[in-house]
């Protein structure tokens, strides 16, 4: 069963219950004032059949009873009458005497067409003198004595008091109430029932719609809160869903296209130097290199493409390792400045044969720092190869600066060769990626390096960022954690 239908069915079971409550508790009242099974209308004429006039009308009318009784004459007198009547009049009652069917007396108030002839026949035991009587649509109680005249004929005196025709209305109008009360329940009924359609089946319908999108494989859509309470709390959280979802799959997508970029570029980087080996394995086969200067030249070249290959793969082979982070590392304290003054110190000598002159900056006092040192020395020295091989100045100059920052600590590793177009900066750190010049130049190298670098700096928990001047020079930037307190003991 839908929600929609239980809704249905439970305000029409709660409409239902209202109205036999409404009902029943109606008739309770009923029974409980009049101590009868008896309904409001009939109580409310009892009542006036009982006691129909006030205190001082009643004395009136005893007043007038006895005249009738002992000098019925004086009743025809019309000016004792309008005395009486305004004495009634002024407690809003009226007086009405009759002799036989012929109207002697009526008040101004009381002067309706055939009143007379609605009035009650003659009943000389008078043993009905209190009731009520409707005129159209007015109610009267009344009392009233039926007398005889000297000359035989019969007389009465009423004195009426007209009542509010409430109970007449309620009998009258009860259908047309009973009938307002239910279409105003059934309209709240309505009402409420579209009310929570709205706020609840509607939002619901949304959210199941964009299951079945997301489903399908579609996750281009927004879905929107339109109220604050649970139900939009559901949709923020379903949206919020989508999003880490959208998200994950745009990752995986690109983790695909880079796969797939890895494997193109890897057999393509493998290809080149076994084509050049292939290439003279084979003439070395065919009797080309017919002198020990080709043979020498030709195993030479031979040689040199074997150990970039050996390097590609040993590079590949750690850059996957970083990457699944399935390297261990050996934290230690580390002083980051006289780390740097060794391999610096230790390239010196083959750098000078090269022409190249290397500078470093460090502080007096120490910068600890928390590192893999093999690792991190992998950074450093993939940074100042870089330095070298992109080198076109013939002042050659690289400089290695640590600094303090804050927290961390900063190293930059600078060069004056030939920088990096600005367009290519974005990349340089992607695995395999080189730039235009490096590809048709004759410097060796597998794109890796960066990467490589990227990935121990960041296992550090730094960063790595680069800053160039096409013509002019790189910097390299990569920042460590600082131990505050370096006495604390070794490692992470
Ligand atoms: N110091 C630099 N000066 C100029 N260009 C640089 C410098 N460092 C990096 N690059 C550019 O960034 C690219 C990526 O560098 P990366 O070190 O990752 O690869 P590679 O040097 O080409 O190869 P590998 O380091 O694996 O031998 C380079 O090909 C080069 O175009
Ligand atoms: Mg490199």
């Amino acid at each position: 069963m839908s929600i929609r239908v239980r809704l249905l069915l439970s305000f029409t079971i709660v409409l239902m219950v209202t109205i036999v409550l409404f009902a029943s508790s109606a008739y309770l009242i009923t029974i409980a004032v009049t101590g009868d099974v008896r309904s409001f209308s009939d109580f409310y004429k009892n009542h006036y059949k009982l006691n129909p006039l006030s205190k001082s009308e009643e004395r009136i009318f005893l007043e007038l009873k006895e005249l009738a009784k002992t000098d019925p004459e004086k009743l025809m007198d019309e000016e004792l009458l309008s005395d009486y009547d305004f004495q009634l009049r002024m407690i809003q009652a009226g007086l009405y005497v009759r002799k036989e069917l012929k109207q002697v007396f009526v008040s101004p108030s009381l002067r309706e067409p055939n009143l007379g002839a609605a009035l009650p026949d003659y009943e000389m035991a008078n043993n009905q003198i209190r009731n009520t009587m409707n005129y159209g649509s007015r109610f009267f109680a009344y009392a009233k004595f039926d007398f005889t005249f000297p000359d035989k004929d019969r007389g009465s005196i009423y004195v009426l008091r007209e009542r509010s025709p409430f109970a007449e209305m309620i009998r009258k109008l009860f259908p047309i109430l009973i009938g307002l009360l239910l279409a105003i329940l059934l309209l709240m009924n309505w009402l409420l029932f579209r009310l929570i359609t709205r706020s609840i089946i509607k939002p619901l319908n949304g959210l199941r719609q964009s299951a079945e999108q997301i489903k399908d494989g579609d996750l281009h859509f927004e879905v929107k809160a339109q109220s604050n309470d649970e139900i939009g709390q559901l949709c923020v959280s379903f949206e919020e869903m989508r999003r880490q979802l959208k998200h994950s799959v745009q990752l995986q997508l690109q983790y695909e296209d880079n796969r797939k970029e890895l494997l193109s570029s890897i057999s393509h980087d493998l290809r080149t130097p076994i084509t050049t080996i292939k290439g003279y394995v084979e003439g070395i086969r065919d009797g080309v290199a017919d002198t020990q200067v080709k043979m020498d030249k030709y195993l030479d070249t031979i040689h040199s493409k074997v150990i970039s290959l050996d390097r590609l793969v040993d590079e590949l082979f750690l850059y996957s390792k970083l990457d699944l982070k399935r390297v261990p590392y050996s934290f230690e304290h580390t002083d980051l400045g006289r780390f740097l003054e060794d391999i610096t110190e230790e390239l010196r000598f083959d750098l000078d044969l090269q022409g190249i002159y290397i500078e470093g900056t460090y502080p007096d006092s120490p910068i600890t720092v928390v590192a893999d040192r093999d690792k991190l020395k992998r950074v450093v020295l993939n940074l100042i190869d870089n330095g070298v091989k992109y080198m076109d100045k013939d002042e050659k100059i690289i400089t290695v600066c640590v600094s303090k920052e804050e927290t961390f600590a900063k190293v930059e590793i600078r060069d004056n060769g030939r920088g990096i177009p600005e367009e290519q900066l974005p990349y340089i750190f992607e695995q395999f990626y080189r730039g235009d010049e490096s590809r048709s130049g004759d410097v060796g190298g597998s794109g890796l390096g960066l990467a490589i670098a990227q990935q121990i700096i960041e296992g550090h928990g730094g960063s790595i960022w680069v800053e160039s001047q096409w013509r002019q020079g790189s910097s390299i930037y990569f920042t460590l954690k600082m131990v505050t307190n370096p006495a604390s003991g070794s490692g992470e």
